[in-house]
């Protein structure tokens, strides 16, 4: 389908703004590319010269982000805890390719952001941390090694098979005192500790001050329980039901976990997924867990890009 002109577009939206009507979608990128040739560079591939020197140090950021940026990364968690296999994991929100899909709309922020903003997004919601500057050199080698794991993927193009955290075939409702027992049962407890703080260094938080805030994608029941069912236990991926993913997801979500600051501006146009557990723009929240304040809220909030065009600034 041939997109509405901008203009047009522009109408639908500031209507049903002001109807309350349904948002707008993010469709995301139409466009699927299946070159079955292509796979992704690795580290062993990375050029001995100083762009290399820059994405070698990205990748290092991503696997080791709390040990690099102390004062950035204050919960346990590491770019990789998610991201596994540097990113490449199709069954872990892969990031290859990212540098192709951005700038691109978020219905959360209900803006266009790049992907430095994006990738401030995960350092403030899914590691409960700062953001970092967008200027900075590691920002840069970030993006580097974003860029380097997306090499030959056409600019506007979605790689098949790498949907993101992939969607649960069925949306079930999980049991919280189920997801107690799973918790013992299927040895998360063995790597992730009884208390939820896991063991910095080795094995990520699933709750508490050290895990990710409310903000994150994570903290949704779906959303964890698909990465859970993709990926957990580590020794066993895809072993449980998906009713015990749900189960433990319940459960995990259940637990206090670090603040988002500015969550409740999220999905400013309205079409909040219902297992968000927070209150948007007309969406209640979804079984509110308790929430541990942050040391510091400004550095929490990844502002929407500013207008600077206009004289009334
Ligand atoms: C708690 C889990 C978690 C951690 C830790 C995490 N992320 Fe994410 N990240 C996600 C999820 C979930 C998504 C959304 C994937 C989707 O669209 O379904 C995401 C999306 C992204 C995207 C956008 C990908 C795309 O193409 O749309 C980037 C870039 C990203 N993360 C970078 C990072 C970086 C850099 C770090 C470390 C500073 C990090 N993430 C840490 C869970 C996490
Ligand atoms: C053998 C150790 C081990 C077991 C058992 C295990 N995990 Fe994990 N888990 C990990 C590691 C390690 C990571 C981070 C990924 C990485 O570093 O490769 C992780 C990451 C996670 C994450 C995302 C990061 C975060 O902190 O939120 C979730 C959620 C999770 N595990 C849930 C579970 C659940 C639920 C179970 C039980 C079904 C489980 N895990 C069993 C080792 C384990």
């Amino acid at each position: 389908m041939r997109p509405a002109p901008l203009v047009a577009r522009l109408g639908v939206a500031l209507l049903l703004t002001a109807c309350g009507g349904e948002a707008p979608k993010d469709t995301g990128t139409a466009v699927v590319f299946t070159e079955a040739a292509w796979s992704p560079k690795r580290e062993a591939d990375i050029p001995a010269d100083s762009m290399g020197a820059s994405i070698t140090r990205g990748l290092y950021l991503l696997r080791h982000t709390p040990d690099s940026l102390p004062a950035y990364a204050t919960s346990n968690l590491k770019c990789t805890s998610c991201h596994q296999d540097d990113g490449l994991d199709p069954n872990a929100a892969p990031l290859t390719g990212s540098h192709a899909r951005f700038p691109k709309y978020m219905a959360r922020s209900g803006t266009v952001i790049a992907l430095a903003d994006r990738v401030n997004y995960c350092f403030t919601r899914s590691l409960a941390g700062n953001a970092i500057p967008v200027e900075s050199r590691e920002m840069t080698d970030i993006l580097a090694y974003l860029a380097f794991i997306s090499y030959d993927v056409p600019v506007g193009t979605k790689i098949a098979g790498h949907d993101g955290l992939i969607a649960m075939k069925e949306t079930l409702v999980g049991d919280i005192a189920r997801g107690e027992k799973l918790y013992v049962e299927k040895t998360c407890v063995a790597c992730h500790g009884a208390d939820g703080a896991g063991i910095d260094g080795a094995f990520p938080a699933l709750w508490g001050a050290k895990s990710y805030s409310i903000g994150a994608s994570m903290a949704r029941l779906e959303r964890a329980a698909s990465f859970i069912w993709h990926n957990m236990p580590q020794t066993a991926p895809k072993s449980l039901t998906p009713q015990e993913a749900f189960d433990l997801s319940a459960f995990i979500n259940a637990k206090p976990r670090p603040d988002s600051p500015g969550k409740e501006l999220d999905w400013p146009m309205g079409g909040a997924p219902k297992d968000v557990p927070y209150k948007t723009a007309g969406h209640e929240a979804f079984t509110p867990p308790p929430l541990l304040p942050r040391a510091n809220p400004k550095g929490a909030v990844v502002p929407n890009p500013p207008v600077i065009g206009r004289s009334d600034r």
